[in-house]
């Protein structure tokens, strides 16, 4: 016994993302379905890439998901992809992932692709009650007051876990079971290998069920850790699951937030997707929504009601306030874009005045084009910018004026009307 504790164990993981996802009641796959910004299979998988004891991750796509490979196994070398040829179960989804792994691995760490929430905590927890009480199997569990929808696991007389039952086969007793599967496993490789030779197809459902493994394995040791909190190992089947979810998730990013001192007035209406960079005392009002990947700087005001979308930057001190959208933008120190408007691939520079009501027309049908603000330019209310075109530095646009395409205005110059023409050329003749 001593000498199998010992023994060095060598993890693998297999994602399950093949199923149909059916219970979504969508026509995209439910593992391209986006969370704050991320899909679910990508937020399942970067999470796992965390996770150094796992030397290699199968991901089990279906064939119309093939086309995701290559962006897959950019993320990393570790990264390799199965393909199950028809959704015929969890069971099957991972006789097509063991397939993929490395036979130097001893251990294979199991997770569906709709798990988004767990904690890399309590994936190196599961690993480690694994490992020191070399199971066969260890589940990771959870007890809920609602437990519909999810396996509950049924336990004998003395406690031992004995099998799993999923909701469509449970009987009346085990529907009382308030200790659920959570769909997160580590297996003993060749134990989880046997298992898959023997588990039968469920005829009511024509799959087979990974949980079918558990009894199978029964006598060769179980074990079931309980995680820290339920709200974790939240599955996502339907559309309101996602939403609970998005809930618990949307909260967490912006708690990281407020602890790095970034001031949200109100939480609840206040929408930050993942990976968005914001700096210290800013602060954001509410009705906000800011997607992934913008970055914005310290001392920033933005809101209420603004949009701020992929690809925006904001450097320090700039304001972007109510009813604003921006996207694919760069904003220079200090600038003020305070009231109602569009601005779309635009670089503004510092210290710009971006009066109420101006737009950037950076769509011409076919192409988005760029519109330049320099530094200190003004450009007054209910100005539209026609992309590509260029304001040049301390230059001014007048109330409701139209700078048509590539009709330049240079530094220091005015142009007011419809469309704008150059004035202060005229006066300094005069
Ligand atoms: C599964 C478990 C259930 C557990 C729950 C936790 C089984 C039979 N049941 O149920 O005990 O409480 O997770 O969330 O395992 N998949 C494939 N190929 C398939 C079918 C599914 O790759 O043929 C993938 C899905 O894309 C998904 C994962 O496996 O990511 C789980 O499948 P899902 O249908 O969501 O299982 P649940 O009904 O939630
Ligand atoms: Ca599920």
């Amino acid at each position: 016994m001593a000498h199998s504790l010992k023994k060095i164990k060598r993890f693998s993981a297999i994602v399950l993302a093949a199923g149909k996802g059916v219970r979504m009641k969508s026509v995209q796959a439910k593992v391209l379905t986006s969370l704050c910004g991320k899909t679910l299979l990508d937020t399942v998988v970067d999470n796992l890439l965390k996770v150094k004891s796992l030397s290699e991750i199968v991901i089990v796509l279906n064939k119309t998901l093939l086309g995701l490979s290559k962006d897959l196994k950019s993320k990393s070398k570790r990264i390799n992809i199965a393909i199950q040829a028809r959704s015929l179960g969890t069971a099957d989804a991972v006789k097509a992932g063991i397939g993929k792994i490395s036979k130097k691995n001893t251990d294979v760490f199991v997770i569906g692709a709709d798990i988004v929430l767990l904690k890399l905590n309590t994936i190196g927890k599961l690993i480690k009650f694994h490992t020191q009480n070399n199971n066969a199997v260890s589940l990771l569990s959870a007890f809920f007051d609602s437990p519909e929808g999810y396996g509950r696991i049924v336990r004998n007389k003395s406690g031992s876990v004995e099998r799993i039952t999923e909701e469509i086969d449970l009987s009346l007793d085990e529907k009382e079971i308030r200790e659920i599967n959570s769909g997160v496993y580590c297996f003993k490789r060749e134990c989880l290998e046997s298992a898959l030779k023997h588990i039968k197809l469920r005829k009511n459902k024509n799959e087979y069920y990974l949980t079918d493994a558990i009894e199978l394995l029964a006598s060769e040791g179980i074990g079931a850790l309980a995680a820290e909190s339920a709200d974790e190992i939240l599955g996502i089947n339907s559309f309101c699951d996602l939403v609970n979810v998005r809930k618990i998730m949307s909260k967490r990013i912006i708690n990281t937030l407020l602890d790095n001192g970034v001031k949200i007035l109100d939480p609840a209406t206040t929408y930050i997707e993942v990976d968005a960079v914001i700096g210290p005392d800013t602060i954001i009002y509410p009705f906000t929504y800011i997607e992934t990947g913008t970055k914005i700087g310290k001392n920033c005001s933005i809101g209420p009601f603004a949009r701020l979308r992929k690809g925006v930057q904001l450097a320090d001190n700039v304001t972007v306030g109510n009813f604003i959208e921006l996207s694919r933008s760069r904003i220079g120190k200090g600038t003020l874009i305070k009231h109602f408007g569009y601005i779309g691939d635009a670089r503004i520079g510092e210290k710009v005045n971006v009066g109420a009501g101006s737009v950037t027309a950076n769509f011409d049908g076919v192409n988005k084009n760029l519109t330049k603000i320099e530094q200190g330019a003004f450009i007054g209310c209910d100005t539209v910018l026609i992309a590509p075109v260029k304001i040049g530095k301390n230059a001014v646009t007048g109330a409701g004026s139209v700078v048509t395409k590539r009709h330049n205005v240079p530094a220091g110059s005015l142009a007011l009307g419809v469309p704008a023409r150059l004035v202060n050329k005229k006066k300094n003749k005069s």
